[in-house]
């Protein structure tokens, strides 16, 4: 009651403030007061957010946050937002206002009300940020629309379809080993923040595209369409224009943010391109195409939407994750010795990818895997928008209409859950001999009816990386590495960036 009598006096006091000013405008008909009804529209605005008339009234959280979208947008640009709601949550607890109409929750309560149960909730206007045309998977906020959609995604990551992957993924894996050879052997060294998102995109694009969705391997060129850059660039714009959606039909068009959204066409000709050629082998866009036995299957005007979000959603985040794996591998050097001894112990060098299968088995290979993607996520959230019953969760009400979400990053660091959180142990997910982590223990692919379709091909693909780079080369860091400043140079906005390079130098295992 309380509820709807304070929104119902919001609504009046932002239509009556936008009546007078409108009409105060007309009224004088002087271009001069248009800055000055500006104003006193914004004032008016902040005002309202920190009165009791609005729906968050008494939510903790810091103030210039509760009034404006605009210093979150900021740090989302910058691409520091993860640590900074760490922070809020530090100060605040377990419940922060972190936007006019936003909350953000850590909890394991609020991780089943919001992603898993079966109330869970859909997602926010946030994901609409998007031009090109088409219904995607990523970007369907409804459950129940999403469901069918789904359904077909999902078997093009069945345990059939990912193991007839394997051929393209080591392939792409030796292309990988051939360039970080040949780069370290021309220039004495070679960046791997610049190189495995190129293998990533090369990946994706053998699994899915059979090839086609390039005009060449990033690898052999080198990226020179510069196709990663483009990529990113629309996963951050993406995220960082949903503090901004009411004006998204008009930004889009804005020549500097139109630049970002160029990937859409990158995507629509990969599209295109592969529908054209055909596929190679039963690749991913296959199993989405072919509609096996009366199921539904993708149409064509659907294409370049799903392509687009393979590409992304299969790259940006493998390139960032195999980074994080060979970062923690340079700064913890004892888990190469104990890597490789789990593996030297199972395989014959040269027949690994003949074995694939025993690679989920081995205990500390995923042990390591499970611990790099903890700390490998500096990620603030995945929106979702609570329904109009409300929701009571970490013991308050959240009304109707509010954004809420639970940060992967202040999670995967909480201490209730990991002791010594920043401290990188895969040791943690081994008990009693045994490997013991779960997808569902960690939010690195977000949980639920949303969360990621293609993490299994994900784990695999991290597998088969890592224990084809172990067993078969040497990896030194260049005399200037520096852990601590390679870490703080991690940013996040959706897309993961690093502002420092990660240079090695790469020669074939000697030992
Ligand atoms: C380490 C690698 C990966 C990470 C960290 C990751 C992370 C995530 C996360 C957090 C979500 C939820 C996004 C949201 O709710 O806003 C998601 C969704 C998704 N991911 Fe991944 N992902 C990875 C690999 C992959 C791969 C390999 C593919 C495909 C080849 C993929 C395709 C997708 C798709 C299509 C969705 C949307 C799913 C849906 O709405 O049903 N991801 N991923």
């Amino acid at each position: 009651m309380a509820q709807n009598l304070s929104e119902y006096l919001g609504a009046v006091l932002r239509s009556t403030v936008g009546v007078a000013l409108a009409l105060s405008i007309c009224n004088a008909g002087l271009v001069a007061y248009v800055p000055l009804a500006m104003v006193t529209i914004l004032i008016m605005v902040a005002i309202y957010r920190l009165s009791p008339l609005h729906p968050l009234y008494g939510f903790p959280g810091p103030v210039l946050y509760r009034i404006s979208e605009l210093p979150m947008f900021y740090h989302a640009l910058r691409g520091t937002r993860h640590v900074l709601v760490k922070g809020f949550h530090d100060t605040y607890g377990s419940i922060v206002r972190t936007g006019p109409n936003t909350v953000s929750l850590t909890s394991m309560d609020a991780i089943r009300q919001i992603y898993t149960s079966s109330h869970a909730l859909n997602k926010t206007t946030a994901y609409d940020m998007h031009s090109i045309k088409g219904e995607g998977l990523f970007f369907i906020k409804d459950k129940a629309t999403h469901v069918r959609r789904r359904r077909i995604w999902n078997r093009s990551f069945s345990e059939e379809a990912l193991s007839g992957y394997r051929g393209s993924m080591v392939s792409q894996i030796q292309n990988l080993m051939h360039w970080l050879l040949k780069r370290s052997e021309q220039d004495g060294k070679v960046d791997l923040v610049k190189i495995f998102p190129q293998y990533a995109y090369d990946s994706t694009n053998a699994v899915f595209f059979s090839g086609h969705a390039f005009s060449q391997s990033l690898l052999d060129s080198d990226d020179a369409e510069h196709i990663v850059a483009e990529a990113s660039g629309y996963f951050a714009a993406f995220e960082f224009l949903g503090h901004a959606q009411p004006i998204f039909p008009i930004l889009k068009h804005l020549p500097g943010i139109s630049k970002f959204l160029k990937f859409e066409t990158l995507a629509t000709i990969a599209a295109e391109r592969r529908f054209k050629n055909g596929p190679t082998f039963r690749d991913g866009i296959s199993y989405w195409l072919e509609g096996d036995g009366g199921q539904p299957k993708l149409t064509y005007d659907d294409l370049p939407i799903e392509s687009e979000t393979v590409l992304i959603g299969g790259s940006d985040t493998v390139g960032a994750i195999s980074t994080f794996a060979m970062y923690f591998l340079l700064a913890n050097p004892k888990w190469v010795e104990l890597l490789r001894q789990e593996l030297d112990g199972t395989f014959h060098r040269d027949s690994i990818n003949d074995h694939l299968d025993v690679l989920d088995k081995l205990v500390l290979l995923n042990a390591f895997v499970q611990e790099t993607l903890r700390l490998g996520m500096p990620f603030s959230g995945l929106p979702r928008i609570v329904p109009p019953d409300g929701l009571f969760v970490n013991g308050r009400y959240i009304p109707k209409g509010i954004c809420v979400n639970v940060p992967i990053w202040t999670h995967h660091v909480d201490e209730t859950y990991y002791p010594n959180a920043y401290t990188f142990d895969p040791t943690r997910w081994i008990k009693d001999g045994t490997y013991s982590g779960s997808a569902n223990v960690i939010l690195t692919f977000g949980a639920g009816a949303f969360n990621c379709v293609g993490s299994k091909l994900a784990y695999a693909q991290l597998r088969i990386l890592l224990a084809n780079l172990l067993m078969h080369l040497d990896f030194t860091a260049t005399s200037d590495f520096d852990a601590a400043r390679f870490w703080n140079g991690v940013r996040n906005c959706r897309a993961t960036s690093f502002l420092e390079p990660l240079c090695v130098r790469v020669v074939p295992r000697k030992h």
